[in-house]
């Protein structure tokens, strides 16, 4: 018998929009659609392929330890997670780009060499960033959301975040500063699952791809 293939899906609009994909390659889940439902986990018997909804900074976990073979996740969780894992496709959706905001007095600072405070959801992603890829030391400070309060009320003074309109840096007086990366969301494989059911992965890759 064929085993189960089982795909994690990060929780909320990015799983709702995946189900849409996986409908399109002739993949459905109906009963995970219910909004009321709480269950977490549902079976497609018939198809051989379950589909659970997790925490999305847990969905690489799942993968890495191959909990589930095929993870869908924003690219911001893997690079944050840095999991051992394989990154296959690209679903172009969810684009957004991380980036230092602040207000534009901060500027300056950022480009002295003064210890600045970073206040972020992420913080691996901002570490690598000032550490490796600009080679100054900064305070990083983790915050689990509404980043933007940071530099409002003095806890820092810039942020690392998501930007996708740019409308909640506006509204609160604040701008980017400098971009670091585009974001959308991925398509990450287990690294055994790729091997052991490599056929059966390839192929729903390669449907994906055709209807994305
Ligand atoms: C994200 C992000 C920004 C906002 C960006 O927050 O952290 O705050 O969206 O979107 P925009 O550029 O379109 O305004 P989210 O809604 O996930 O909430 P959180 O910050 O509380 O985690």
């Amino acid at each position: 018998m064929k085993r189960q293939l089982t795909v994690a899906l990060a929780k909320g609009r990015l799983a709702e929009k995946a189900l849409e994909i996986f409908e399109k390659v002739g993949i459905s889940c109906e009963k995970m659609k219910d909004k009321k439902t709480r269950k977490l986990i549902f079976v497609n018997e018939e198809q051989e392929i379950r589909f659970f909804l997790a925490k999305a900074s847990d969905v690489p976990t799942y993968v890495e330890y191959g909990a589930a073979d095929i993870g869908i996740v924003g690219r911001d969780t893997i690079l944050e997670e840095n999991r051992r894992l394989f990154e296959v496709l690209d679903l172009g959706m969810g684009s957004c780009d991380i980036c230092i905001a602040g207000p534009a007095s901060a500027k300056g600072l950022l480009e002295s060499n003064e210890i600045i405070r970073v206040a972020t959801k992420y913080p691996e992603i901002a570490k690598n960033y000032f550490y490796h890829k600009k080679g100054r030391t900064v305070e990083i400070i983790k915050l689990n959301g509404s980043v933007e309060l940071a530099p409002i009320v003095g806890l820092s003074e810039v942020i690392v975040d998501i930007v996708e309109t740019g409308s909640t840096l506006k509204a609160n007086g604040l701008e980017v500063l400098e971009k670091i990366c585009p974001l959308s969301a991925r398509v990450v494989v287990n690294e055994v699952s790729m091997k052991m059911q490599h056929e059966r992965i390839t192929k729903l890759i390669r449907d994906m791809k055709g209807v994305i």
